[in-house]
């Protein structure tokens, strides 16, 4: 593993994603694996396929027994890799990555895995733009899939959500980056990222949602009306929730949420499933896995 693209990210939350996205493929496949269908699993933010972790250790050295910090770097499997290996497995398996040099890392997993190595498919490209290329191009009489969407932040366009739902046939798993969404929701109004909310969250319904008006009187007292933030990460997830319900078949009631490690909540990862039919099972097996992981 000489010469390894950085992928440098994560700390327990990643872990807890990560178990969940693997234990929620197994189940997956098991479920569906007397159906007729061709099971796809697609990663829109594939990264290299391995990710690694720094680890600190504390070293004895010297005359003193001074503590010396070593931080050395250890490599665990990202998404790509544990979709492999999950059992039952896939049909096809796409990794979509914008990045040259983790394309290069990814196609190494051809290697490892060489039984598989004509399932997998590694595109380059803007996951936005391939996500609805492809939602518009599948036979999605034969195929269900499972989609996982891994941004580092705000990438996630609903415009994609809205392609991924219409296809009827795809659960997916939604890291939301709630706390870059409320840093977006600016306390000034002026100075509110619009577009790239409006983008986000595909509608403007947010603003009224996030923001409510107060009349004061100014000093002379005339009244003068102020406009104010009044949502707080709950709010902000909640919404985004009832806006996936509203196109999907199903979504888990809760996410699961992701802290950073001074406690703040850095994302929420939500399930949404796509098929009438297979959301109530699809739903229970995710809330199970978020209440339990
Ligand atoms: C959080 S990492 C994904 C980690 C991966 N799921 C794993 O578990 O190993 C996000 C990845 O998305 C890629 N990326 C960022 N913007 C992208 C875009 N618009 N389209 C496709 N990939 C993108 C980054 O290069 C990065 O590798």
């Amino acid at each position: 593993m000489t010469n390894f693209t950085k992928q440098l990210f994560g700390g327990s939350w990643t872990e807890k994603k990560l178990e969940i996205l693997k234990k929620y493929l197994d189940a997956y496949n098991k479920a569906l694996k007397k159906q007729p269908f061709k099971r796809v699993y697609i990663d829109a933010f594939a990264g290299t396929g391995y990710r690694q972790q720094r680890k600190r250790q504390y070293k004895i050295r010297g005359f003193f027994d001074e503590l010396e910090q070593d931080e050395s770097r250890q490599f665990l499997k990202g998404s790509a890799k544990l979709s492999l290996e999950a059992s039952p497995s896939f049909h096809r398996y796409i990794f979509i990555e914008s990045d040259k040099n983790k394309i290069n890392e990814l196609e190494k997993l051809r290697k490892e895995h060489p039984e598989k190595a004509k399932q997998i498919e590694i595109v380059r490209s803007d996951a936005n733009e391939s996500i609805q290329n492809y939602c518009n191009n599948e036979d999605w009489a034969n195929t269900r899939a499972v989609l996982f969407l891994d941004p580092f932040a705000t990438e996630v366009e609903w415009v994609t959500i809205e392609a991924i739902a219409k296809t009827r046939c795809i659960d997916v798993w939604i890291l939301f980056p709630v706390m870059a969404v409320n840093r977006l929701l600016a306390k000034d109004p002026q100075k509110i990222s619009y577009d790239c909310l409006n983008r986000i969250l595909g509608t403007r319904d947010w603003f009224e949602n996030f923001y409510k008006t107060r009349t004061l009187d100014d000093i002379f007292g005339k009244p003068v009306e102020i406009v104010h933030k009044a949502c707080d990460f709950k709010r902000i997830g909640e919404f985004y929730k009832e806006r996936l319900k509203t196109i999907f078949s199903g979504a888990a009631k809760k996410p699961k949420i992701l802290y950073n490690s001074r406690g703040c909540p850095l994302f929420h990862f939500f399930f949404a499933a796509g098929n009438p039919k297979g959301a109530p099972i699809a739903i229970r097996i995710a809330e199970h896995l978020i209440r339990d992981i």
